[in-house]
């Protein structure tokens, strides 16, 4: 199994990871309590633990030892004042052990970014207040230098999702930097405006790594505001996973092939790395920011009142217009801003968000034999048999006192689509990448990882944009990811009807009329997308973002040239 590494890296080798070294939260715990409000309807008073640990010495505001307990209300900071003047951004981000409370009363041993910001404005970080990374704020045009260290026991490298930087920027496996080691970043932001994330990328380890905790949020921010959308405090980034919390209170990773197989899916939501978030909301309009962060959960949101939602960004940032979708699909990795007016609602009301995990069980795939999952969803698997959705509660807002302040949701948003498949030199003869499930394994074209190198039918010209084809003949689903460049996805067809009957129980779902750089590909499906190479040359990884596929060899690069 490609899985086990070379390197004799078992699954669950990250478990000695915890309390080595490093950023532990005992070693300087700080008490900060803040009662942040009363909500709930049964008027309990809401307050934030967080107990900033130290980090050895530096005067990290955001360590990665913070804990949140689980079960209260968190109110997330929404995004911050920056400096009207962009200057340049100097930062030190850290992965290391730490301990968080993700189910209330345990303490769970965790790994976790922590940031602080070296020189430039202040405000570029701020915590999640969890096991998660700090959000990083940074601003389209400006030159971003980070001194990246790695404090785990394991390689690891830190990648950019979603920026369009050069190769050596962009947080390759190859890059990976050992125990103690550090890498350092220079690279200037030239995506639109939006939301993005980091996260680890060395191979056979990002699965773990971020299941384990490393991720965050990564904005950027454009001249302020954008369009008429809610900003500051009513800007809110909400981070989707899933977790299995075991009786010793530890996380459980991969415990079988089916694991690997299927990718892994964690049997609790986990919202902004806590179970059972319930965020105060005013009576106003929000912009909302969701990350499927999950390692192979496909999402499906609604909310409690059955409204639909009104998408505003999406991977690549704002769209066209507005898209309204009775729910929202969003498979890992994938982003989505949605507008929220909670104006309409009393005071102590509380408003659900829903997810759906997408659940085939194929049968024959997977030869059966999977442990009980409580009726969650087992996410990920599309297929022939019918989709189970059995949505559960990812979190909730909880409306406070406070005269409504009504809005409306913006016309017309900004977001241009300027990629146009009628200008790629290969509109007759796309690029064909099919998508394969055997050995129980998950291949591109028959191939899989192989380091850097890349295939003459990956090798692509600087400067031209291309259709692309990805062609599902696996059982399951693949969110596909291209590193480098939101792309547009062009449309969808059928290459065979395995999968016609569950694609159509979700793709009300789908929210593709502006950029997307991870693209839900379902059984049966070729999928095609346009994508234009013209920022940097060089080798940049494509990739199933279901990251037990990715780990297990589902990663290929593209070279340009
Ligand atoms: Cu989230 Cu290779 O990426
Ligand atoms: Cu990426
Ligand atoms: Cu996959």
């Amino acid at each position: 199994m490609a899985r086990q590494s070379s390197r004799g890296r078992g699954p669950a080798s990250g478990r000695q990871a915890p309390q080595a070294q490093g950023m532990s939260s005992s070693s300087t715990p700080i008490d900060r309590r803040t009662a942040l409000g009363l909500v709930g309807g049964a008027g309990a008073l809401v307050a934030l633990t967080a107990c900033g640990g130290g980090n050895g010495g530096s005067s990290t505001s955001t360590t990665a030892s913070s804990v949140v307990k689980a079960g209260t209300a968190v109110v997330p900071e929404g995004m911050p004042q920056l400096e009207a003047e962009v200057r340049d951004l100097h930062l030190r981000l850290v992965a290391a052990p730490a301990t968080a409370e993700i189910v209330a009363g345990t303490p769970t041993d965790v790994l976790s970014f922590g940031a602080e910001v070296i020189d430039g404005d202040p405000a570029s970080v701020t915590p999640s207040g969890s096991y998660l990374g700090p959000t990083l704020h940074v601003r389209t045009g400006q030159r971003v230098q980070v001194i990246f260290e790695n404090q785990l026991s394991q390689e690891t490298i830190v990648h950019w999702h979603g920026l369009t930087v050069p190769q050596e920027q962009d947080g390759q496996p190859l890059e990976a930097v050992g125990p103690g080691e550090t890498y350092e970043y220079d690279f200037t932001v030239v995506n639109e405006p939006g939301t993005y994330w980091y996260h680890p990328h060395p191979h056979h380890l990002t699965g773990e790594q971020v299941y384990r905790g490393l991720a965050g949020l990564l904005i950027v921010h454009g001249d302020e505001p954008e369009t008429t959308l809610p900003h500051g405090a009513r800007d809110l980034g909400f981070v989707l996973q899933d977790r299995t919390i075991g009786a010793d209170g530890q996380l459980v990773y991969v415990a079988s092939n089916h694991d690997v197989m299927a990718g892994f899916v964690g049997e609790t939501l986990v919202t902004n790395g806590v179970a059972g978030l319930a965020t105060s909301v005013e009576r106003a309009p929000y912009r909302l920011r969701f990350l499927n962060g999950a390692n192979s959960r496909t999402q499906i949101l609604t909310l409690s009142t059955g409204e639909p939602l009104q998408v505003v960004a999406t991977d690549g940032g704002l769209l066209p217009e507005v898209a309204n979708v009775p729910g929202l699909v969003l498979t890992p990795a994938q982003r989505s801003d949605l507008w929220i007016d909670f104006s309409s609602y009393e005071p102590g009301q509380q408003i659900d968000l829903l997810t759906a995990g997408t659940f085939v069980e194929v049968p024959g795939m997977m030869g059966g034999g999977r442990k009980g999952n409580g009726g969650m969803g087992r996410g990920g698997i599309g297929g022939g048999a019918a989709l189970t959705l059995n949505p559960k509660v990812a979190m909730s807002f909880v409306v406070a006192d406070g005269p409504a302040e009504p809005g409306e949701v913006p016309q017309g948003l900004a977001g241009q689509v300027t990629i146009e498949p009628s200008e790629a030199v290969n509109t007759d003869t796309p690029r064909v990448f099919e998508l394969m499930t055997r050995q129980a394994s998950h291949w591109i074209n028959g191939m899989q990882w192989e380091g850097r190198t890349a295939a003459e039918w990956e090798t692509v010209a600087f400067g031209t944009t291309e259709i692309w084809e990805f062609v599902n003949l696996s059982p399951m689903a693949h969110p596909m990811h291209l590193h480098g460049k939101a792309f547009r996805v062009v449309d969808r067809s059928w290459v065979n009807a395995s999968g016609e009957e569950s694609w159509a129980q979700i793709s009300s779902g789908i929210v593709e009329t502006g950029t997307r750089d991870t693209v839900l590909v379902w059984p049966g499906q070729r999928v095609r997308i346009a994508v234009s190479f013209d920022t940097y040359r060089g080798y940049f990884l494509y990739h199933c973002h279901i990251l037990e596929h990715e780990d297990g060899g589902m990663m290929r690069n593209f070279l340009i040239t």
